[in-house]
């Protein structure tokens, strides 16, 4: 639907107010009627880079969710002030991985003797105390943009990776990019004692995988993938890598979402396309190229609700706030965490590419 052309008038004043003092970033999941006040948009890598270069914008309102408003906070400066519109905007994915679960798992790789010889990778999609723990023990952030090139530099630091906290990235990944063998991937469940391995499955292991998913992306079936090929002649299958891994290997193309979107922009006029990514860009895509068939991977998939959060009302509102005066929904990490979770994120924006 049309957004309420009473609040896009009240945004755009907002935004003319507050000029060069603003910028605001929009993640692709985001709906359109927030999209459209993005001064830039982008995948959380390209997300990041933007931020950590807008030296001059007193305020970042991010339009996207609490990890990738975190990391912004990382990477600015200290009298930057970084804004999520609305405070529920979280991430069940980034939930799955908890700090002082993620120092047991520790733990058990050091009772096993693998400790020393791991090292710690967590996807973006994590909270500001996972990156720090990785930070600290000589690890690394990554996106689903570089994740490849990620793993070559933590497998040249040590014999094995611990990948948080998405197990289908992490698995997608390490087989179909770095060519390893599905049971060289061992799962490590937190709610399971020692996390369900034995230290004899954990020392044969080169990547062990946390047990997160995507709650959105985790649901596209292999199945749905049979249906489209039968429905739609010659289709072609494109999916984001936080997909299951029996998905990825029947799909044509896996990317993130700017690999999504530059991929469709450069599709043959009258080409044939099944999306596996987030609602709201799959939309925004077919709306963009009516010259191509773009349709969603499997019905049943829906929003990213945490994503959805973020409306115009509550994004008018951030605005207006800070026109008043009032800095509303900041987000801030302590000064020691940030510091670890720096040289994670700083240790990915520095690899080439
Ligand atoms: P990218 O923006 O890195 O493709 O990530 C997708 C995602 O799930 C963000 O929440
Ligand atoms: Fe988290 Fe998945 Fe939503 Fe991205 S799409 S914010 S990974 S739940």
């Amino acid at each position: 639907p049309a957004s309420d052309p009473a609040l896009v008038e009240r945004a755009r004043r907002a935004k003319a107010a507050l000029g060069d003092r603003l910028f605001v970033l929009g993640h692709h999941y985001q709906r359109d009627e927030v999209i459209q006040f993005a001064d830039v948009t982008g995948d959380s890598f390209k997300l990041a880079r933007e931020a950590a270069a807008r030296p001059e914008a007193e305020f970042i309102v991010f339009c996207g969710v609490h990890f990738m408003a975190e990391s912004a906070d990382i990477l600015t400066a200290p009298e930057q002030k970084v804004i999520l519109p609305d405070l529920a905007a979280g991430c069940s994915m980034a939930d799955m991985a908890r700090l002082a679960q993620v120092e047991d798992a520790w733990d058990v790789l050091a009772a096993a003797g693998v400790a020393d010889v791991t090292v710690p990778v967590t996807y973006m999609n994590s909270s500001a105390d996972i990156k720090a723990f990785c930070g600290r023990h000589g690890g690394v952030v990554c996106t689903s943009s570089n994740a490849k090139s990620v793993l070559e530099w933590a497998f040249q630091r040590g014999e094995k990776v611990l990948f948080l906290p998405d197990q289908h990235l992490g698995r997608n990944t390490a087989v179909l990019q770095l060519g390893l063998g599905l049971d060289e991937c061992v799962v490590y469940d937190p709610h399971r004692p020692d996390g369900g391995l034995t230290a004899e499955q954990l020392a044969a292991a080169k990547v062990i995988l946390w047990k997160g998913h995507c709650s959105v992306h985790g649901r596209f079936t292999a199945e749905a993938v049979d249906d489209v090929r039968a429905r739609i002649p010659g289709v072609k299958v494109l999916v984001h890598p936080e997909c299951q891994h029996e998905v990825v290997l029947k799909a044509d193309l896996v990317g993130s979402t700017e690999f999504i979107i530059k991929t469709l922009e450069q599709a043959p006029e009258g080409s044939a396309w099944a999306i596996g990514t987030e609602l709201n860009l799959v939309k925004r895509l077919a709306n963009a190229h009516p010259d191509k068939q773009i349709a969603f991977l499997e019905k049943t998939v829906c929003y990213c609700a945490t994503m959805n959060r973020i409306d115009l009302p509550h994004l008018v509102w951030a605005l207006e706030q800070l026109v008043e005066g009032n800095v509303v929904n900041q987000i801030t990490v302590d000064e020691e965490t940030s510091r670890y979770a720096r040289e994670a994120l700083q240790r990915m924006l520095d690899l080439p590419g």
